[in-house]
């Protein structure tokens, strides 16, 4: 009997969860911030580190209560110490430090990312390596090649800007508010994707920076034109076009690699759109397609302490004087 309790802290979510054996969740805890910080548009992170020490205890002390298992029942402590806002990953690994410290167990150091694609092994008992992980969140894209639990390496990425980064900046510009990902989504639903905004890929790897600037100068020259500004069908043309580009390259990294498995995680994943067009393109192609359900897609403790567990398998520990990393 394995428990594992994961720390997350890396954006503006605090969360904390037990897992038993990586894919048991016994409890999930999670704090979100956004409103506080949808009035600014954005995270901001000083404000975001802020409210992680308010509530970080709490969260983590609620984890093991809902586990219904007793602090020494634990056999590690896992905590996200990349990729991430510096000042919020600190207040997570500080308490996970300071925990592991008081009751005498490991500590374990999780990537932020190997943390999203562990939500489909929770969501899936099966599921296992390898196979093609698209990750895309709001701060980064990427195509994986999962080889095993701990071993990943990155077949293509964004060039620019991250996926959910765009629907946040098209969000904006649209004002439809924060966070950016359901809101265009939402307003896509009454749309027709009738505008051909840019697809730009070079072999496996993308670029997103191109589709944000086509989405707002047509709104600009919309505007000066006087025209009106058909927010659905933007959305819709917008959503299709970086839909189209995720699902090509997961599709064409899986075919390279002749992997017939393909995952995707991250916050993005949420988007119904993706899911439907990957898993139409799987099946066209004979792959089959894993997904976690959306409550695992955007940032949650659950997934880093799956990805904790194995982590901690493999022998991984982090000594107490370790640090937080901003960098993938
Ligand atoms: O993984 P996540 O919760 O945090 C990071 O690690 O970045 O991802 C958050 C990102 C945000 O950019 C948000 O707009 C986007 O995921 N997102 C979505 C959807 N739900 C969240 N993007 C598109 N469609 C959605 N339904
Ligand atoms: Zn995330």
């Amino acid at each position: 009997m394995t428990y594992i309790l994961g720390i997350e802290s890396s954006c503006d979510e605090t969360a904390a969860s037990v897992t038993l054996n990586g894919r048991t969740v016994l409890s999930d805890v999670v704090y979100s911030q956004v409103d506080i910080h949808k009035k600014y548009g954005g995270v901001v992170p000083e404000i975001a580190s802020r409210n992680h020490i308010l509530c970080v205890t709490q969260v983590i002390e609620e984890a093991i209560e809902k586990a219904d298992i007793k602090k020494e029942d634990l056999s590690a402590v896992c905590a996200t110490v990349r990729p991430g806002l510096i000042g919020a990953l600190l207040v997570g690994l500080s308490a996970a430090k300071g925990f592991a410290y008081a009751i005498g167990k490991p500590l374990v150091p999780v990537n932020h990312l190997h943390g999203h694609i562990a939500a489909n092994y929770i969501a899936n008992p099966d599921l296992k390596p390898p196979f093609i992980c698209l990750v895309a969140s709001g701060g980064h894209s990427h195509v994986v090649e999962v080889t095993d639990y701990n071993e990943f390496s990155v077949l293509g990425a964004t060039m620019d800007d991250a996926a959910g980064e765009a629907f946040d900046k098209v969000a904006r510009v649209l004002g439809l508010g924060y966070p950016g990902g359901p809101l265009v989504s939402r307003c896509a639903e009454g749309g027709k994707a009738s505008i051909p905004f840019p697809r730009p890929v070079q072999g496996l790897d993308f670029s997103f920076s191109g589709v944000k600037t086509a989405v707002i100068n047509y709104v600009h020259r919309l505007e000066q034109l006087g025209e009106p500004i058909v927010k659905e069908d933007i959305a819709a043309s917008f959503e299709e076009a970086i839909v189209d580009v995720l699902t090509s390259v997961t599709i064409e990294a899986a075919k390279q690699k002749g992997m017939k498995k393909i995952a995707l995680a991250g916050g993005v994943a949420a988007n119904k759109c993706l899911r439907a067009s990957l898993l139409e393109a799987a099946k066209a192609n004979g792959m089959e397609m894993y997904m976690p359900p959306l409550s695992l897609c955007t940032d949650n403790g659950a997934m880093i302490s799956c990805a904790g567990y194995y982590a901690y398998q493999s022998g991984m520990r982090a000594p107490l004087s370790q640090n937080a990393i901003a960098s993938l």
